[in-house]
């Protein structure tokens, strides 16, 4: 009899369904009326005495397990097809609720159109697809001007028309000059396009904020202390800046400018290539050409132009050191920059 019952708890211990009659009808075969712990029972005064304690032990463990088996079978069951009101706990705390975080192109553009409109500078904004003239022609590029390959260019056609992916903002600039009379002072951030190999220093796109100022008497000192304020407010009090001369088809002169390492200060790393100074932007007293080209007079006015990669800026700024990771949409990319807005 312990054997048959030893038997019948394994059996009980293994009995898995999700079913409600197969549920029911294991009840019945053990703990029916006519079930199998009944005939148990009914045998157990047979048992001798001295096994009578044992025995009887092992039955009422059987019963038991089999009532709590039924019981458990029957709530999962329940819980698969509906969730007891009474087991929602409307007291516990909620799940952390992730926020999302500024991408840092965005960050570093705010900071840098914040910094310039403290000092007047407004935003404008154009077309990422633009024609020739504004891309080109209008900025001192002549057709055939080997100065077109400085930027490689992806074109469009658009109606039969040979359109651009604009290679720099200054077409926005352009536009802002054919159509507002001077002083003009305003910032054009926004995405261009190259056609170039992607890699870790190259992308097909990246974003650029490019600065014009045209009013009467501007000087290249006016353009260096503007710069040198910016480079001060964006690197920090101690940044000194360096004007390279340089070669643009829309500025004459033109000059690229490097601000002193603030990794190293200036002592050399391997961000500055051991030189003491990063490369930022490319600037310069546009040339009368572009003036006259959007109907600026330019014996009256003079002006001043610069224009910088916003990924080069959040580069420095943020010790990154691949192109690529700004466009990959990775959060682990991206949720380092949580706390800085
Ligand atoms: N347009 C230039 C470029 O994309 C940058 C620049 C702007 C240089 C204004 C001089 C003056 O590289």
């Amino acid at each position: 009899m312990k054997e048959q019952i030893t038997t019948l708890l394994n059996e009980v211990e293994q009995f898995a369904t999700d079913s409600k009659e197969q549920i029911e009808a294991f009840r019945i075969k053990i703990l029916g009326s006519k079930g199998v712990l009944k005939d148990l029972f009914a045998e157990f005064k047979n048992v001798p005495n001295e096994q009578k304690k044992e025995v009887g032990q092992l039955i009422n463990e059987l019963k038991e397990k089999a009532q709590e088996k039924v019981n458990a079978l029957k709530e999962q069951l329940e819980g698969l097809a509906s969730t007891n009101a009474n087991d929602i706990d409307l007291t516990r705390t909620s799940y952390p609720f992730e926020l999302g975080s500024k991408h840092p192109i965005s960050i570093v553009r705010k900071e840098i159109i914040d910094i310039f409109s403290r000092i007047g500078f407004t935003v404008s904004e154009g077309p990422e697809i633009e024609d020739d003239w504004h891309n080109f022609t209008a900025l001192n590029f002549p057709p055939e001007h080997p100065a077109r390959d400085m930027q490689d260019t992806f074109f469009v056609k658009n109606d039969g028309e040979e359109m651009a992916l604009r290679t720099h903002t200054s077409s926005v600039q352009v536009r802002i000059m054919e159509n507002t009379k001077p002083p003009i002072r305003t910032l054009s951030p926004g995405r261009v396009y190259r056609n170039e190999a992607i890699s870790a220093r190259a992308h097909c796109f990246f974003h650029q904020v490019e600065g014009l100022y045209i009013a009467e008497k501007v000087s290249f000192a006016d353009l260096k202390q503007t710069l040198m304020y910016f480079a001060k407010e964006m690197f920090g009090e101690k940044t000194e800046i360096r004007l390279r001369p340089s070669y643009f088809p829309f500025t004459e002169p033109s000059a690229e400018m490097d601000v002193s390492c603030s990794v190293c200060n200036s002592k050399g790393c391997n961000v500055c290539k051991y030189t003491g100074y990063l490369e930022i932007l490319g600037c310069g007293m546009v040339d009368p050409n572009v003036l006259e080209n959007c109907g600026i007079d330019s014996k009256k006015y003079s002006g001043f132009a610069f224009g910088m990669g916003i990924e080069r800026i959040a580069m420095l700024k943020y010790k990154v050191n691949d192109l690529r990771l700004y466009s990959e949409g990775d959060i682990r990319f991206l949720s380092q920059f949580k706390k800085a807005f």
